[in-house]
C-alpha cells in the first residue's frame, strides 16, 4: 500500500500526553508518543496551562537534548518538529526546555510506522530529467495502433501523449500513484467529452474490460481497466489505492467511464506493450482521427510504449508535482521521494551526519577506466576522528596515513591486473573501524578486447566492446561484429525472443513489432490488404476498373473478359488500334477522330487508357474541344512542369471521399529534400471520359491559373485561387496536389460557427465573399468558367483568406446530397442543380456569368449560415421541376436577417439575361461598400488598406 507520508494530516497524528510527576521544584518531567512520521511545522507538545502557574510570564528560550536540530520551542513553550523524523536514527529525544531558571524536561518518544520512512526501491529508480519542467510527466507514453475501418481503408496511428492528455484536456485530469515497494504505477481518470464517451461505450459493449498488455512473451505488466460507474463490480475496483480509487466516489453520481490503468516499472529502458483486444468489433467502435470520423471495425494491434523520462531535480510523483525533501546530494526517488543519502548522511532526509567512510575515483564514471589511463583513488571519512586512514589494493599492498580525514592516490598507466577490490579503512581514535570497498574492472581501451587488449572490437550497429565478451550487440543484431540481423523470426538481445510475422515481414529489433512488406497488414501481417487498397500498410487505393481483381502487393489488375489494358479499362477489340495513339499524328484525320471519340465519349464507351508519352498533347487535344481559351493558354511543356514524384507524396489522413476520388492531406518532400510540405491530395480514380476529362481540366485551369501569376507577380501577390503544388499523373492513381487549408471548407465554416449575433458575422463573411469575387475575376481574366461556384468548393486557407478550389472534378467529394442525377438525354452525371444558373441547366453552357448567378448562390449560403438552398419551400427539384421554378421568376426567398442591400446583390446574380448580371468586379465594389455600411466607422480605415 501506497502511504503519503508527510501529507498527514494533523487530525490523524495521535499525540498523547503523560504527566509523570514532579520531583522537584525546578524539574517537571513529560512523556510524549509521536509516530515518526509527523509533518514538519506540527506542534507535538505544549506545557499544560496549570504548570505555568507563577511562571507564566516567562518566555521559554533555549532547549537542550535536540544536537540536529529536529525540533524548535517557541516563547510560549510549544514545541514543534523542525525537521523529519525517523525512528530507525533516532527513536526518543530527551529534551530540556528552560524558562528562566526553571527547565522542563520532555521526553519525545518516536513510534515505529509501517512503511515509513519511504524506500529506496533502485528496481524502479528513474533516471533524473534536469531539462525537464514541472508539468513534465515521469514517465512518456507513445500509442501505436493498426486498424481496419468499416469503409476497408487500414489506418496506422501513432501519437505520444503529449503531457496535456493527462492534465485534463481530453479527460478530466488523470489521478495517479506510484509504489515504491512493488515498483508499480497506477493511473485513472474519467471523461466527460461526448466523443471520448462514445469511443469508450463502444469499446465497452464489445467485452473489453481489461485489456491486458504484455512485453513480447513477458509476463502482463500493463493493465488497462475500464470501469462503467453504476454497473460495475464493485470488487474489481476496490483493488486500487484509495488515493486513485477515490475518483468512484467524485463519479458515482454520473453514468460515466473510469479507466485505470496499472504499470509495472523495472529496468531504465523504455518498454513496448502490445494490447489485445477482440479481433472483430461488433458494434463498430466509432471513433475520430484527425477531423474525420471514422467506424472501426477491427484493431489489429495497439501498442504502448512507456519511457522513463524522470522529473526534474527537485520533484517526483508521477506528475513531477511533489516536492523532494532529500538534503546534502542525496538522490531522490521519482517514484515516493524516498532519499538515497550520500556518505556521510543518514535520516529520512539525509540530514544527520553520520560517522561514514567512502571511496570513489577519478574518472568516476567506470566505463572511462581503461588500460594506460591515470586514475586517482580518493578515501574520505565523514564525521570520523580519524587516527589511521589505510587504502587497501587488489594485490594486498597497502598505503596508509595518519590524522588525515582524506587521501588521494593516483595509480598512473592503470592495468588489467589492476582490476579487483579497493577497500579504504578507517580507524577513529576511539578504536572504532569502518571500512568501504569499490570493485574496479579495468576495461581495455576502446576498440580492444581479449586477455591482454590486444584483440580488435571493430563492432557495428554502435556496440559498445567489453573485453571479454567482446561486442555487446544492441537487440536485434548479432555476430562477433554485430554484423548480422537477427534470423527471420527472432529479435531483441542476443536474438533470444521469438515473433512470427508472416508474408516475409521482419520484426523489430526490440519490440517484436511486424513490419509487413508491401499488401500485407495486421498484427502478424498475415491479412492481405482489404480490396481496393494494396502497397505498405495498404495505403494505395486501387484503379483496376471493372470488377478486376487487384493485386494485394502491387495493384497490378487481373482483368475479366472483355476488359483488356493496364487498368482493365479498354475493350479488347481496341487493343490493336488504340484510336488516338495512331490518328493523332496523321493530321488530316483529326477531325475524324474527333468524331469518333465524342460519339464514344457520348455513349460512355471509350474510356481511356493513359501512356506516358505524347500525354499532354492528347490532353490539350481534348481540352480544345472543351474550351478553347484554356487550350490556348497553356504553355508547351505545362504538364511536365508541375509533375511531381508519387515516392515523395506520404498520404495521411483521409479529410474528404466520395465516389469518384479521395483527398487525403498529406506530406509532399520538396526538392531539396529537406522539407515535407503539408499537401492537401486529391487521389481521382480516373474512371470513365468523364473523370479523365475532370481531372485533366481541374489540372489545367489551375496550371493556367499559375502561369499568368508567374506573369504579373507583382499585380497581386495573394490569388484568391486555390495554391497548386504539383500533379502527379505517371502513376497508376492521379493526384492534383494543392495547399492545404487547415481551416476546411466554407460551408463547414459557417456551418460551424455558434454565434448567433449575425450582423457581426456578416460583416466578417462577407470579407470571404470579396475574396471569391476576386478569384472569379482571376477566372474571368483567363476566360475560364469555374462550373461549381458554391461555400463547399471554397477554402479557407491558414491566414484567413478564401480560395476558390475544385474545379468540377471532385463534385461528389464533400457532400453527396447537393448534387443532383440529370435525367437529361445523353448526359449522366451529379449536378449541383440548385447553384447553376438557368441557361447551364438547359443548355449545358457555362460561362463567367453563370458562375456569377451561382456566386449569388454562395452569399445566400453566408447569409444563412450554410443552409441548404431552398426554392419554393421545397429542398428537393427534380431537373425539370428546377428549370419549371426558374422560369417562372422564382428566385430563393431573403433570408431572415440578410440585409436589404445584399439580397438586392443577389438577386441581381440571378438575372435571367446573362449579360445585365454583375461582373465580378462590379460585385467585388458592391460588397465592399456594404462592408463598409455594417462595418463600425474605426475599422474602415483598416479595410482600405487591405
Ligand atoms: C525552527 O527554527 C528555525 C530557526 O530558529 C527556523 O528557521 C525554522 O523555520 C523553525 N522551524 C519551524 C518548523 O518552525
Ligand atoms: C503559542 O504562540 C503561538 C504563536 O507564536 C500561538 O499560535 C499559539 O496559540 C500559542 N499557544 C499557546 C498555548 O498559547
Ligand atoms: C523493489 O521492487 C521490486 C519489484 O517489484 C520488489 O520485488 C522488491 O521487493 C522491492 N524492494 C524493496 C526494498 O521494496
Ligand atoms: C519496415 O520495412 C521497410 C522496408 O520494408 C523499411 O524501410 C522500414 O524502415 C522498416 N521500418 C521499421 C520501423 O523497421
Ligand atoms: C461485377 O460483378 C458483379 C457480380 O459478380 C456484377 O453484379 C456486376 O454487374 C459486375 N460489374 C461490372 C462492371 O461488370
Amino acid at each position: 500500500m501506497a502511504v503519503h507520508y508527510l501529507q498527514t494530516t494533523p487530525l490523524m497524528i495521535v499525540i498523547y500526553l503523560i504527566f509523570t510527576r514532579q520531583t522537584s521544584a525546578t524539574t517537571e518531567e513529560f512523556r510524549v508518543s509521536v509516530p515518526e512520521n509527523v509533518a514538519v511545522g506540527q506542534a507535538i507538545f505544549t506545557l499544560p496551562r496549570t504548570q505555568l502557574r507563577d511562571k507564566a510570564e516567562l518566555p521559554c528560550t533555549k532547549m537542550d537534548g535536540d544536537p540536529h536540530f529536529r525540533f524548535n520551542v517557541t516563547k510560549n513553550c510549544t514545541i514543534l518538529v523542525a525537521n523529519p523524523l525517523d525512528w530507525s536514527v533516532e527513536s526518543a529525544y530527551l529534551l530540556n526546555i528552560h524558562r528562566g531558571l526553571y527547565s522542563t524536561s520532555v521526553e519525545v518518544q518516536l513510534t515505529d510506522v509501517m512503511g515509513y520512512p519511504p524506500v529506496y526501491n533502485e528496481t524502479c529508480e528513474t533516471p533524473t530529467n534536469p531539462k525537464g519542467r514541472v508539468s513534465n510527466l515521469l514517465f512518456s507514453f507513445t500509442s501505436s495502433e493498426e486498424v481496419l475501418t468499416t469503409n476497408g481503408d487500414v489506418l496506422y496511428i501513432k501519437q505520444r501523449w503529449k503531457d496535456d492528455f493527462f492534465h485534463g484536456n481530453t479527460y478530466d485530469p488523470w489521478r495517479a500513484d506510484t509504489n515504491n515497494s512493488d515498483c508499480t504505477f497506477h493511473l485513472a481518470t474519467y471523461t466527460t467529452w461526448a466523443d471520448t464517451l462514445i469511443t469508450l461505450k463502444d469499446i465497452y459493449d464489445n467485452g473489453v474490460r481489461q485489456p491486458t498488455c504484455s512485453v513480447g512473451s513477458d509476463n502482463h505488466d500493463l493493465l488497462g481497466e475500464l470501469f462503467w460507474t453504476l454497473r460495475d463490480d464493485e470488487s474489481r475496483l476496490q483493488k486500487y489505492p484509495k488515493s486513485i480509487g477515490s475518483i468512484v466516489n467524485d463519479m458515482r453520481a454520473r453514468e460515466n467511464f473510469i479507466l485505470f490503468l496499472t504499470c509495472i516499472f523495472h529496468g531504465r529502458d523504455a518498454k513496448l506493450y502490445s494490447c489485445n483486444f477482440p479481433t472483430f468489433l461488433h458494434p463498430p467502435v466509432r471513433a475520430f482521427h484527425g477531423n474525420a470520423r471514422i467506424e472501426i471495425a477491427s484493431i489489429e494491434y495497439a501498442d504502448i510504449e512507456v519511457r522513463p523520462i524522470g522529473c526534474p531535480i527537485g520533484k517526483y510523483g508521477f506528475f513531477c508535482n511533489k516536492n523532494c525533501i532529500c538534503k546534502n546530494g542525496a538522490r531522490c526517488h521519482g517514484f515516493n521521494g524516498a532519499c538515497k543519502c550520500a556518505p556521510g548522511w543518514k535520516g529520512v532526509a539525509c540530514d544527520i551526519p553520520k560517522p561514514d567512510v567512502s571511496i570513489t575515483t577519478t574518472p568516476s564514471d567506470p566505463r572511462q577506466i581503461y588500460t594506460s589511463r591515470n586514475v586517482a583513488f580518493h578515501c574520505r571519512a565523514h564525521n570520523l576522528d580519524t587516527k589511521v586512514m589505510s587504502l587497501r589494493f587488489p594485490n594486498g599492498s597497502e598505503k596508509l596515513v595518519s590524522g588525515e580525514n582524506h587521501m588521494s592516490v593516483l595509480v598512473a598507466n592503470i592495468q588489467l591486473e589492476d582490476s579487483g577490490y579497493y577497500i579504504c579503512v578507517v580507524l577513529d581514535k576511539d578504536g572504532l573501524t569502518l571500512n568501504a570497498s569499490m570493485a574496479l574492472d579495468v576495461h581495455c581501451l576502446s576498440n580492444r578486447k581479449g586477455a591482454d587488449c590486444h584483440e580488435l572490437c571493430d563492432c557495428l550497429q554502435g556496440a559498445s566492446c567489453d573485453r571479454r565478451a567482446g561486442c555487446v550487440c544492441p537487440p536485434g543484431w548479432t555476430g562477433t561484429r554485430c554484423q548480422t540481423k537477427c534470423p527471420r523470426g527472432t529479435y531483441g538481445k542476443d536474438c533470444t525472443k521469438r515473433c512470427s510475422c508472416q508474408n516475409e515481414a521482419s520484426c523489430s529489433p526490440s519490440g517484436g513489432r511486424c513490419n509487413c512488406t508491401d499488401g500485407w497488414y495486421g498484427n502478424n501481417c498475415g491479412k492481405p490488404c482489404p480490396s481496393g487498397l494494396f502497397g505498405w500498410r495498404c495505403q494505395q487505393p486501387c484503379v483496376c476498373k471493372n470488377n478486376a481483381t487487384c493485386n494485394n502487393v502491387d495493384g497490378s489488375c487481373t482483368c475479366v473478359t472483355p476488359w483488356t489494358g493496364r487498368y482493365c479499362d479498354q475493350l479488347q477489340t481496341s487493343r490493336d488500334q488504340p484510336l488516338l495513339e495512331i490518328l493523332i499524328p496523321l493530321g488530316s484525320l483529326v477531325l475524324l477522330v474527333a468524331i469518333v471519340t465524342t460519339i464514344l465519349f457520348k455513349t460512355g464507351f471509350l474510356a481511356y487508357s493513359v501512356p506516358d508519352t505524347g500525354e499532354e498533347e492528347k490532353i490539350l487535344f481534348e481540352l480544345r474541344r472543351m474550351e478553347q481559351d484554356l487550350a490556348q493558354t497553356l504553355q508547351p511543356g505545362w504538364l511536365g512542369r508541375w509533375e511531381k514524384k508519387a515516392r515523395h507524396l506520404t498520404p495521411g489522413p483521409l479529410i474528404g471521399e466520395g465516389m469518384f476520388g479521395k483527398v487525403r492531406r498529406a506530406q509532399l518532400r520538396t526538392a531539396g529534400g529537406q522539407l515535407d510540405l503539408d499537401v492537401a491530395a486529391k487521389a481521382v480514380r480516373v474512371e470513365d471520359a468523364q473523370s479523365y476529362r475532370d481531372f485533366y481540366r481541374e489540372a489545367a485551369i489551375l496550371v493556367a491559373v499559375h502561369q499568368v501569376q508567374g506573369q504579373d507577380d507583382n499585380d497581386r501577390n495573394e490569388s484568391n485561387i486555390v495554391r497548386l503544388v504539383g500533379l502527379i499523373t505517371k502513376s497508376a492513381e492521379k493526384y492534383i496536389l494543392l495547399e492545404y487549408a487547415p481551416k476546411g471548407d466554407l460551408l463547414g465554416f459557417l456551418r460551424g460557427i455558434k454565434n448567433n449575433n449575425q450582423e457581426y458575422l456578416l460583416e466578417n463573411l462577407l470579407g470571404y465573399a470579396v475574396h471569391v469575387a476576386r478569384a472569379l475575376q482571376e477566372l474571368e481574366r483567363l476566360r475560364i468558367a469555374h462550373r461549381d461556384v458554391a461555400a463547399r468548393n471554397v477554402l479557407i486557407t491558414a491566414d484567413d483568406v478564401a480560395k476558390l478550389a475544385d474545379f468540377g472534378l471532385a463534385r461528389d467529394v464533400y457532400a453527396t446530397t447537393q448534387y443532383v442525377r440529370a435525367n437529361r438525354p445523353g448526359l449522366d452525371e451529379l449536378l449541383p442543380l440548385k447553384w447553376m444558373a438557368l441557361e447551364s441547366i438547359e443548355t449545358g453552357e457555362y460561362t463567367c456569368q453563370s458562375d456569377v448567378w451561382s456566386f449569388g448562390v454562395l452569399l445566400w449560403e453566408i447569409a444563412t449560415l450554410g443552409q441548404d438552398p431552398c426554392y419554393d419551400g421545397r429542398m428537393q427539384l427534380t431537373f425539370l421541376q428546377m428549370v419549371g421554378v426558374l422560369r417562372q421568376g422564382i428566385r430563393m426567398n431573403r433570408p431572415p436577417e440578410c440585409p436589404e442591400d445584399l439580397y438586392r446583390l443577389m438577386r441581381a446574380c440571378w438575372r435571367d439575361v446573362p449579360a445585365t448580371r454583375p461582373t465580378p468586379e462590379g460585385i467585388e465594389k458592391r460588397l465592399l461598400q456594404l462592408r463598409r455600411a455594417l462595418l463600425p466607422p474605426e475599422a474602415i480605415q483598416i479595410e482600405t488598406a487591405l
